[in-house]
């Protein structure tokens, strides 16, 4: 930035005179939101069929393979150019192995996209454990430290194996949420063994212990059934640390790092951004999206207003693309 006073002062200077018509302020706007920008989340269940309603998520479902291809075609045809997929098993246990099934249910619904739409959609897999064992924790559990928590390293070798299967059924990128230590590590080398070193991992490097998870957690049935996840997820008080985090990640050999949530971070989404120049990714996430519905069906604001205010935002944080369950509608009203 340029000393102040090499720009001169009013009354030479008005602000204004920029700010006169919509033509004059698109010439001199900064920050761009397209349907480029944005990941659509998808909540898969077995069944045929099946949409099953999320109470705390408006106009989101639990869905069956073949309803997730229908609506992943209409986010295809929207100009959307991803998805992201949550399986809710019909099975859990204590170590989630549903999550690694040849014919598990992320596996199932990745072939049918893949299938129906091949090049026209970038199918994202969430890799972690909590969606599928019967404790709702990201891995597996040890009492060696002489209280309940998620075994890091036991996790990574499990983790690897529900990437490469992912992989397998033509995921298109991994996107580790576990946040355990080593997990982009542990990921990479698992693909790439298993010839699969052509396929991106998006780490959800710095991840919050967020209270703005509530309505996600009733999508995916995938609540802790004792304690938090204090021990594995960031504290919110904390941003260096966040920088600390994606600085391991990328060493690891992330290629994408995300930022998690992300309208209380933006602080941590520009600091990352800047600090290390790479793409980054941004969620915007259940709760961020419950709330602004709420209020909007209370008639307390103007949804469409404040969705493109709060995703613009993100995008000025310094956010290159964002996850975001107001996709559709976004897509629809840019279209
Ligand atoms: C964990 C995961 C979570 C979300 C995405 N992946 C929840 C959690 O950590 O409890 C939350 C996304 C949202 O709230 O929209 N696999």
């Amino acid at each position: 930035m340029e000393r102040l006073s090499a720009f001169g002062a009013f009354p030479a200077l008005r602000m204004r005179r920029m700010r006169a018509t919509p033509l004059l302020r698109a010439l001199v706007r900064e920050t761009e939101l397209s349907v480029h920008h944005l990941v659509l989340p998808l909540f898969v269940r077995p069944g045929s069929g099946v949409v099953q309603p999320i109470g705390a998520l408006p106009g989101h479902a639990q869905l069956s393979p073949d309803m997730a291809e229908k609506q992943a075609t209409e986010a295809a045809e929207l100009g959307i150019p991803a998805v992201i997929l949550f399986g809710i098993p019909s099975r859990k246990d204590e170590i989630g192995s549903e999550s690694y099934l040849e014919d598990g249910i992320v596996q199932q619904a990745i072939r049918r996209i893949k299938r129906a739409l091949a090049d026209r959609l970038v199918v994202i897999a969430d890799v972690c454990f909590c969606e599928y064992t019967s404790h709702g924790h990201c891995g597996v559990l040890t009492d060696r430290t002489g209280r309940m928590d998620v075994d890091n390293d036991a996790t990574l070798r499990l983790l690897g194996r529900q990437a490469v299967s992912f992989a397998d059924a033509g995921a298109d990128v991994v996107a580790p949420s576990g946040m355990m230590d080593g997990m982009v590590q542990a990921i990479r080398t698992a693909l790439d063994d298993a010839g699969f070193g052509h396929v991106p991992i998006l780490s959800y490097a710095a991840k919050y212990a967020s209270a703005f998870y509530g309505p996600f957690r009733e999508a995916a049935e995938s609540a802790p059934q004792f304690g938090d996840r204090r021990s594995y997820q960031m504290d919110p008080a904390n941003a260096d640390e966040a920088v600390r985090e994606v600085a391991l990640d990328l060493q690891e050999g992330a290629d994408v790092v995300m930022v998690k949530p992300a309208l209380a971070y933006l602080d941590v989404i520009r600091r990352v951004k800047q600090a290390f120049g790479v793409p980054v990714a941004a969620y915007n996430v259940s709760g961020e999206y419950a709330m602004v519905k709420a209020a909007a069906q209370q008639g307390w604001i103007d949804e469409r207003s404040v969705v493109l205010e709060i995703l613009t935002s993100i995008r000025r944080a310094g956010a290159d693309f964002i996850l975001t369950y107001h996709a559709l509608d976004v897509a629809r009203w840019l279209a």
